[in-house]
């Protein structure tokens, strides 16, 4: 396939929105992947010319992130995650349940062309684990069970909405929309939810804050006696609920129970 005018247009156009034009060369590789459904060499070759640089600089960047696929991709990117905690949660059985279930090894195609399977790193989504991505939209909590569902919806053509994030469109949609071109659907589904808030809604039980910009600024340059009170203040409230979650530890259910046992 022929990248058309249009598309070398919308490349010039990723290249233009940069101070320094190789700093497009990210987006524009997604946009390539959009079109082309994975990096062609025609499509490292414009890059390549538009940017003014040489196309063993484009490959070297085209090879080195795994998001960017040199081989033909199937219409949707179903990724589990296998790093530590996804994978003792349950994502390497997961991951072995797809691969039989799709009859396909890792970054293979499914016969209908539907489902490339890759199992991937960490997606900071630990505490949602074992997560998938569909097209890098989440999919939280999942188990063998609900993998296959989730794949068999795909494959069947019917919508399917992330835990957190957008309905599902097509790998070569979503590539479009990481290329900079956005699509509509960035306010659909919660952003943040769960466990990930679990933090904030514990300092906002306790009044906790950060410091402001100019208190963080003080602290950190280390001199004047305004810092060193400032730093005695961050430090003192450190302390302060760092003895609060130590009394919580030593007064735990585990510890209370142990004490009756002891009895
Ligand atoms: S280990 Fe799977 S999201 Fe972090």
């Amino acid at each position: 396939m022929t990248l058309t005018d249009l598309t070398k247009d919308e490349l010039r156009e990723l290249a233009g929105r940069y101070p320094q034009s190789r700093s497009a060369l990210l987006p524009m590789l997604h946009l390539i992947q959009s079109v082309e459904g994975n990096v062609t060499n025609e499509g490292i070759e414009v890059c390549a010319d538009i940017l003014g640089i040489s196309a063993a600089e484009v490959s070297g960047v085209a090879t080195f992130y795994t998001m960017y696929k040199r081989r033909p991709m199937g219409e949707h990117h179903v990724g589990v995650c296998t790093n530590t905690l996804c994978a003792v949660m349950g994502g390497d059985l997961i991951f072995e349940r797809l691969k039989g279930h799709l009859d396909v090894g890792n970054d293979e195609t499914t016969e209908d062309g539907k489902v490339t399977l890759e199992h991937i790193e960490c997606n900071a989504a630990c505490d949602f684990a074992p997560v998938m991505m569909v097209n890098w939209e989440f999919f939280d909590n999942q188990t063998p069970d609900s993998a296959v569902e989730l794949v068999d919806k795909l494959r069947a053509g019917e919508t399917v909405q992330a835990t957190r994030g957008a309905t599902i469109t097509s790998w070569r949609e979503a590539e479009r929309v990481l290329a900079g071109f956005e699509d509509g659907l960035v306010d659909e589904g919660p952003a943040a939810a769960g466990p990930s808030l679990a933090g904030l809604e514990i300092a906002a039980e306790r009044g906790w804050s950060a410091p402001s910009v100019d208190e963080a600024k003080q602290a950190s340059s280390g001199s004047g006696d305004a810092t060193s009170d400032t730093k005695t203040g961050a430090a003192e409230q450190a302390d302060t609920q760092r003895a609060e979650t130590e009394t919580k530890v030593e007064e735990s259910p585990a510890d209370t129970a142990k004490e009756g046992e002891d009895d």
